[in-house]
């Protein structure tokens, strides 16, 4: 196996002058990762063509077109599946969902947003959780939903919604058979629910984020970023939420955080509400100054 030079002065100076070409000349800013995550995804990459040094990876990157993409599929990891760690989903079924419905009148749009969605599995299971609770109809006209990632295959592969047998063994057979479509090329989710779905592209590091959102999903995403990048992104949650609205997080996630700026509603299951009312200004300066005062406890 090839040898990485990398715990000496001058490889980190060689992995600073990396970053800063991946994020000022190929616009790719991968420094809110997790630098122990980051330099092994990059090793990685070097160790498969064989280069021993991150100046030369460097080098390697700017002469090989297809290069940035090989690493950026290194970072963005799409492991997914239908009602992902069920008992959160029950939890959001039974607890959160009807919470939101209530806190609204009948007749008042849902909007949710499901961040780092990779190839779709969460924002269906979240929409058929939707459409049981208000009955088909009702979801088609009132619920919106907003579905982003920022690998674009991923992205593609979602808004497609077809899906194999075995990735939809996550779904109960009755939900299977209401929502899904057997067809030749897979199971195809509910093609007008799907409508009620905008996917997009977008990076949560640097996008500007969604609006008036009632239940904000972001599971498994925010574990790959270093807490600076972690506590910006929440800023812009807390900024994309309604008052009444709810973040849904990932099992191996906690919000490092004062709790007012999300009190948690259920620590078990990843659930938070929306705290503190900001001004439009104090998001400008938390977003700019990076650490602030929010999340010193
Ligand atoms: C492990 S998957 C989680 C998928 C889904 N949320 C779940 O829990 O099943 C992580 C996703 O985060 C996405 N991701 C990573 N960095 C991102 C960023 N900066 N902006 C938006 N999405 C990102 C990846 O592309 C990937 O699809």
């Amino acid at each position: 196996m090839i040898n990485i030079n990398i715990n000496t002065p001058e490889a980190n100076l060689e992995l600073e002058a990396l970053l800063d070409y991946l994020k000022h000349s190929r616009g790719c800013d991968l420094t809110g990762y997790k630098r122990s995550s980051l330099m092994r995804r990059l090793q990685y990459r070097m160790r498969c063509i064989n280069i021993n040094s991150y100046q030369s990876y460097q080098q390697y990157l700017h002469s090989e077109p297809d290069e940035l993409p090989a690493l950026l599929n290194e970072f963005l990891i799409k492991v997914t599946s239908f009602f992902r760690d069920h008992h959160a989903w029950d939890y959001l079924a039974t607890e959160i969902i009807p919470k939101i419905i209530t806190s609204k009148q009948t007749d008042e749009p849902i909007r949710v947003w499901s961040a780092g969605c990779a190839t779709g599995q969460e924002i269906y299971s979240c929409l058929i959780l939707l459409a049981e609770a208000l009955g088909i109809e009702s979801c088609l006209k009132r619920v919106k939903c907003f579905a982003t990632d920022a690998d674009q295959a991923a992205i593609r592969q979602a808004q497609q919604g077809i899906y194999t047998a075995t990735q939809i063994i996550g779904i109960p057979p009755a939900l299977q058979e209401k929502y899904f479509q057997d067809t030749n090329e897979g199971y195809v989710f509910h093609s007008k629910l799907r409508r009620r779905i905008i996917f997009c592209c977008h990076d949560l590091t640097w996008d500007a984020p969604m609006s008036k959102i009632d239940l904000l999903i972001c599971r498994n995403v925010l574990i790959y970023f270093n807490l600076k990048a972690q506590q910006s992104i929440l800023v812009r949650f807390h900024f994309a939420l309604e008052k009444t609205g709810f973040l849904f997080m990932g099992k191996a996630e906690a919000i490092i955080t004062r709790r007012q700026l999300f009190p948690p509603v259920s620590f078990k299951q990843h659930v938070y509400a929306k705290g503190l009312n900001l001004e439009i200004e104090d998001y400008f300066s938390l977003i700019t100054r990076g650490k602030s005062r929010l999340f010193k406890d």
